[in-house]
């Protein structure tokens, strides 16, 4: 099929060459001159395991392509809209403005009997908005959210665990519900649960999940906090209560909290949303957990300077991440940076390294010192801390070998992902985070 996507960001460029893999032939268009150029010349602009692979091969099979001209995506079947959704600046809500841009700028350029799919994460009641424009030009919008981890997001769009449609009611949201299940074939053909819905169903259910895995999150952190003060070890809390098939194991992991760019906008505007629906009480939880989730920072702080011994000052910190998670160079809200950041404004001398994520790291926050080989960063530091869980810190880091590197002995696991007992072993001074 003919398939053009609008915004080629994380999301965007990843389902744009993730189409192409499965065979559609796909143009995909952004408003970024150098994001497009790089795109089209077959570099990815941004970390994203196997999406180099599935670019180069999309372009050299002729299959994909990339544009500024918006007018490319006419004789398309299926629009993909993925802009960016952002935080209102001064506010809670979120921003709508490049949906509303990308819709208006593609409306000329569609024919009757296209499709217009929403991909990027809005308001409820944005669809049933945008649909009458969309409709005055004979094209079906319909809403078909994407649940894609950064890290995995080739490997969630080509094999996604659901599909989900919102649709118009009658004869033309059932067409357009067999067009996308025919763009999804490979998918849809081994049995994913695909999902036909309306639009303020598919745009809540994925409010709905990032608010639940948000709200997982920060409940095992409110449960850190406790064990804090009882001497109780939360990551053991969380392997007994996650045996339990209701609860889940994943998604229980304590430390400094969620980033990135969808969680916590995403809660904060549907706590937004849901004022304005006159529902704030139905979601006012979501402040509490937005709420443990920042302490959690804090108290990362607080850990550090005590560990110092009351004060950072002057005091080298290694600092072992910069990305909001492993597996992606994404440095938006993201908590290893606002740990870093801190201990700097508190005077510490701060080193940060990362696998993916120094450039865009020193492009936000100049700063601090960036230093790319691990070791070289660990070099005479008084203190380290870990936060983000990278296999070259959680698996591959000997604490006999960077003992020899450093000048203190204090680890910090950010992320209790550390082998407490092995640093321990080795002559470190180790502190988790909810663990004894
Ligand atoms: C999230 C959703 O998972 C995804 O379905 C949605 O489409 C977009 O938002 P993503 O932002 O890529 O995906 O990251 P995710 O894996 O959910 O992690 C978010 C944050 O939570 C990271 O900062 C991570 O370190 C943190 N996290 C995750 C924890 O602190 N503890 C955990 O147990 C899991």
């Amino acid at each position: 099929m003919r398939l053009s996507v609008i915004g080629c960001g994380y999301l965007g460029a990843v389902h744009a060459a993730a189409m192409a893999s499965i065979g559609h032939e796909v143009v995909g268009i952004d408003v970024d001159q150098a994001k497009v150029e790089a795109l089209a010349s077959g570099r990815a602009p941004f970390f994203e395991p196997g999406l180099q692979e599935i670019l180069t091969e999309g372009i050299s099979a002729g299959r994909l392509r990339f544009t500024t001209d918006m007018a490319d995506a006419k004789g398309a079947a299926v629009h993909f809209v993925g802009v960016g959704t952002p935080q209102q600046k001064g506010g809670y809500a979120a921003d709508l403005t490049y949906v509303n841009a990308a819709v208006d700028a593609l409306l000329p350029h569609l024919s009757p009997g296209d499709l217009v799919a929403g991909k990027s994460t809005v308001p409820v009641g944005t669809a049933a908005d945008l649909a009458p424009r969309v409709s005055a030009t004979g094209a079906t919008l319909v809403w078909n959210p994407e649940f894609l981890r950064e890290g995995f997001a080739v490997q969630d769009t080509v094999d996604p665990d659901r599909l989900v449609a919102g649709v118009p009611h009658g004869p033309e949201g059932e067409r357009a519900a067999e067009i996308l299940r025919e763009v999804y074939h490979p998918s849809v053909g081994k049995g994913t649960p695909f999902i036909v819905t309306d639009y303020a169903t598919a745009e809540l259910v994925k409010v709905a999940a990032n608010a639940f895995l948000a709200t997982k999150i920060s409940f095992i952190n409110a449960m850190a906090e406790i064990a804090e003060v009882t001497g109780a070890d939360v990551t053991q809390l969380a392997d007994a209560i996650g045996h339990d098939a209701r609860i889940g194991r994943r998604f229980l992991g304590a430390g400094i909290g969620f980033g990135g760019g969808c969680l916590p906008k995403d809660i904060r505007a549907f706590s937004a949303r849901a004022e304005e629906l006159g529902r704030g009480e139905s979601v006012a939880f979501l402040r509490e957990v937005d709420e443990i989730n920042l302490r959690r920072r804090d108290h990362a702080v607080t850990l550090t300077i005590q560990a110092l011994g009351g004060s950072v000052f002057e005091k080298n910190v290694t600092v072992l991440g910069a990305a909001f998670k492993p597996h992606s160079d994404d440095i938006r809200d993201s908590p290893a940076l606002d740990v870093a950041v801190r201990l700097h404004g508190l005077g510490a001398h701060v080193t940060v390294t990362d696998p993916e994520a120094i450039t865009n790291a020193k492009n936000i926050h100049p700063q601090l010192t960036y230093i790319h080989d691990r070791d070289e960063a660990l070099t005479g530091a008084d203190a380290v801390i870990v936060v983000t869980e990278w296999d070259q810190y959680r698996r591959e880091l000997d604490p006999t070998h960077a003992k020899t590197l450093t000048r203190g002995t204090i680890i910090i696991d950010g992320r209790n992902c550390l082998d407490a007992t092995a640093w321990r072993n080795a002559g470190w001074t180790y502190h988790g985070m909810g663990r004894p």
